[in-house]
């Protein structure tokens, strides 16, 4: 087990405290850090919302959140929790009437602030600014910007803007919480802790590269949030272009900060740009209609909607990364929602042997494969061909080195908000986006956009409970290749 690392006392104010996202991930993972002792007594969680909540009620809304997203639920672990939980009505357009969050943050400035925006990305330059007009920000404030940042370039630079007025960079933490997820933590471990695979990472060795976010569930009761958006800005722009980055990046001289997001910098202003001339043959979008799921009957995404929309609920890319490690390798990217499970992985397809010395028979030589499975059953598989046993003729047959994180390490694993919590608070921004990554992503985005627009390509459809629509397996097709799992 790692060793815990602590944290200074803190007050950490969650304006959006009664939305979604603090109920469902940051309480709960406040509550679990709590529990194993992470949290310096006599710190803070002020919650601050739009409302006029008394106190008790707040907590009472908490502990069913909590009781709800844990399967354990401990009364004298909650009651030590609840303590530190506090409320406030703060809105975000009216700046003068922050008195009781000014008054709870008063004479409390030697502490580390943090206060982490819950809320519509609309709201976090006014929110930033409500700090600054109430002299909240202190020399050792941070804010914590959840995702998504803008919806286009122009929108996440008046954003960073913003909030660039009241905070320096290094006081700014771009969350994608995909980077807090141990797995893709561990995807650098398995890179830079292992001399192994660094010689054969790269053109020559690597035939290409698959990555997909595959998602069962619908787009529920976000519905009409995601009808703006789309999964090209919800999934792409951020989670699988971080994990991209993470794959195909030089390693970083150290794990300092700024090295990473050095690194993955290069990857993004080195992609090759997709424009209106190469949509079709690079990119699909589709959209669900009604299906089956684990057996399950569920509705189409224009049924849900009760209207029509051209919004995609599925994306797969085909992309290229213009540098000498990966001139010519493509990258497969694909995320979709209503597809036939959770499943999230990354494919690292190796070439085949040049010549096989073995006879024709039911398992030809096969190249080499490594899967980093990201959730769920975290864990690594290395495909090799290996001969079976017996005394007859030389049977080969392909066979998986496997390594489950679970079974090996049999610990739970924290949810991503709990590592990347505890990270704003120690004050390393390693795990999260600076300005010009979410800048650099967005300009690539808004290139794909464009051609779409340009170009007119319309959404496809796809059941649910299918791998998506058959564009996606003709974008490999085409290419004489095929989506891991095959679809
Ligand atoms: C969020 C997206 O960022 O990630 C959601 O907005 C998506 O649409 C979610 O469902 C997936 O996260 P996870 O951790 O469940 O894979």
């Amino acid at each position: 087990m790692a060793k815990l690392v602590p944290v200074d006392l803190f007050d950490l104010i969650i304006f959006g405290g009664t939305g979604d996202l603090a109920m469902r991930k940051l309480l709960p993972a406040l509550y679990h850090r709590d529990g194993d002792g992470q949290i310096p007594a006599g710190s803070r969680i002020i919650a601050a919302s739009r409302g006029h909540l008394e106190r008790g009620d707040y907590l009472g809304r908490v502990r069913d959140a909590i009781e709800k997203n844990n399967g354990e639920f401990n009364e004298q672990q909650w009651e030590t929790f609840a303590e530190r939980i506090h409320y406030v009505h703060a809105d975000a357009s009216d700046h003068d009437a922050w008195g009781g969050l000014v008054d709870m943050l008063a004479g409390h400035e030697d502490r580390i602030r943090v206060a982490y925006l819950a809320t519509a990305p609309a709201l976090f330059g006014a929110f930033a600014s409500g700090l600054r007009h109430n002299g909240l920000i202190t020399d050792d404030s941070r804010i914590v910007l959840e995702k998504p940042v803008g919806h286009d370039y122009a929108s996440a630079r008046e954003i960073n803007d913003a909030i660039g007025h009241c905070f320096r960079e290094n006081q700014i933490y771009r969350i994608d919480h995909y980077l807090g997820k141990e797995t893709v933590q561990n995807l650098l471990a398995l890179r830079f802790a292992n001399s192994l695979f660094e010689p054969l990472w790269r053109r020559g060795s690597i035939d290409h590269v698959q990555i997909t976010v595959a998602e069962d569930l619908g787009v529920g009761n976000r519905i009409e949030f995601y009808d703006r958006i789309g999964t090209l800005r919800d999934m792409v722009q951020n989670h699988l272009m971080q994990l991209l980055c993470l794959v195909a990046m030089e390693a970083p001289a150290s794990l300092d900060h700024d090295s990473v997001r050095d690194e993955k910098m290069k990857v993004l202003n080195a992609l090759r740009p997709i424009t209106a001339d190469d949509v079709r043959s690079k990119t699909v979008r589709a959209q669900y209609t009604s299906g089956a799921i684990d057996g399950e009957t569920v509705p189409g995404y224009l049924d849900e909607l009760g209207g029509d929309s051209d919004t995609e609920t599925f994306v797969a890319l085909k992309l290229e990364i213009e540098n000498w490690r990966w001139s010519g390798i493509p990258f497969y990217l694909r995320s979709g929602k209503r597809l036939p499970a959770k499943h999230s992985e990354i494919v690292v397809q190796f070439d085949e042997v040049p010549h096989s010395i073995f006879p024709e028979q039911e398992y030809n030589v096969r190249a080499n494969r490594l899967k980093i499975r990201l959730q769920p059953d975290e864990g690594v598989t290395l495909s090799v061909m290996a001969k079976e046993p017996g005394p007859g003729g030389f049977e080969l047959r392909p066979v998986s080195l496997d390594l489950s994180f679970e079974e090996t390490f049999g610990v739970r694993y924290p949810d991503a908000y709990e590592r990347l919590l505890m990270e704003v608070l120690r004050g390393n921004p390693a795990l999260f986006m600076r300005r010009d990554e979410v800048e650099a992503a967005w300009q690539w985005i808004d290139g794909i956009i464009a051609g779409w627009d340009e170009s007119k390509q319309k959404v496809e459809s796809y059941v649910s409970g299918s791998w998506g629509p058959s564009s996606s397996s003709l974008l490999l097709d085409r290419d004489g290749r095929t989506w891991q799992p095959e679809s």
